[in-house]
């Protein structure tokens, strides 16, 4: 008797710890999804500047372009903290109900994008355009595979 409910007590405090980092990280759920959003507008202008460099429209300067993949590159690790349990509703959000669905498949899909971003940020640190041609496509490409399964439009 005492002894199952010493259990349940312990199952029910774990259960609290493992959801308190995401609700202690932010006050409301339309917080985190400000934050992701943030983050990920911030990320996706530096990537543009990049991806001008890449396709030509701008001048390549191989420092800007390593400044700003190193800016992409840390703030790729950001937004995963924004999409915890119960953001799904709270704000204005483009992200499909299957993120909370399909966490696993999603968390992938941001893995190989931070993946994506570091060898675009070892690419640019080399100063050498062709190198920064041949990461931006690979890694544009990450960004794609995640809206296309997961952002509406
Ligand atoms: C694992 C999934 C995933 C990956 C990878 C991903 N995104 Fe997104 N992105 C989303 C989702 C979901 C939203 C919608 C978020 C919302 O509205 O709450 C979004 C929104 C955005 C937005 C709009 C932000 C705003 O509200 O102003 C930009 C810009 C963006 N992503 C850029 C990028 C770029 C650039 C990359 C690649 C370097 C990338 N994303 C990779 C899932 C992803």
């Amino acid at each position: 008797m005492h002894i199952k409910h010493l259990a349940l007590t312990a199952a029910a405090s774990a259960a609290l710890l493992l959801s308190l980092p995401a609700a202690a990280q932010f006050a409301k759920s339309e917080d985190a999804i400000k934050y992701r959003q943030s983050a990920l507008f911030v990320m996706g202008q530096h990537f543009s500047r990049l991806g001008a460099m890449a396709s030509g429209r701008a001048p390549f300067d191989a420092k800007v372009a390593q400044e700003n993949a190193d800016i992409v590159a840390a703030l790729a690790k950001l937004p995963w903290a924004g999409f915890g349990p119960g953001t799904d509703k709270g704000a204005p959000t483009k992200a499909k109900p299957e993120v909370w669905t399909e966490q696993a498949k999603f968390m992938e899909l941001a893995d190989k994008m931070q993946a994506e971003t570091l060898k675009l940020a070892a690419a640019a640190k080399t100063g050498s355009l062709d190198e920064v041609k041949a990461a931006f496509g690979p890694a544009a490409n990450s960004c794609k595979a995640c809206h296309d399964a997961y952002r509406s439009r």
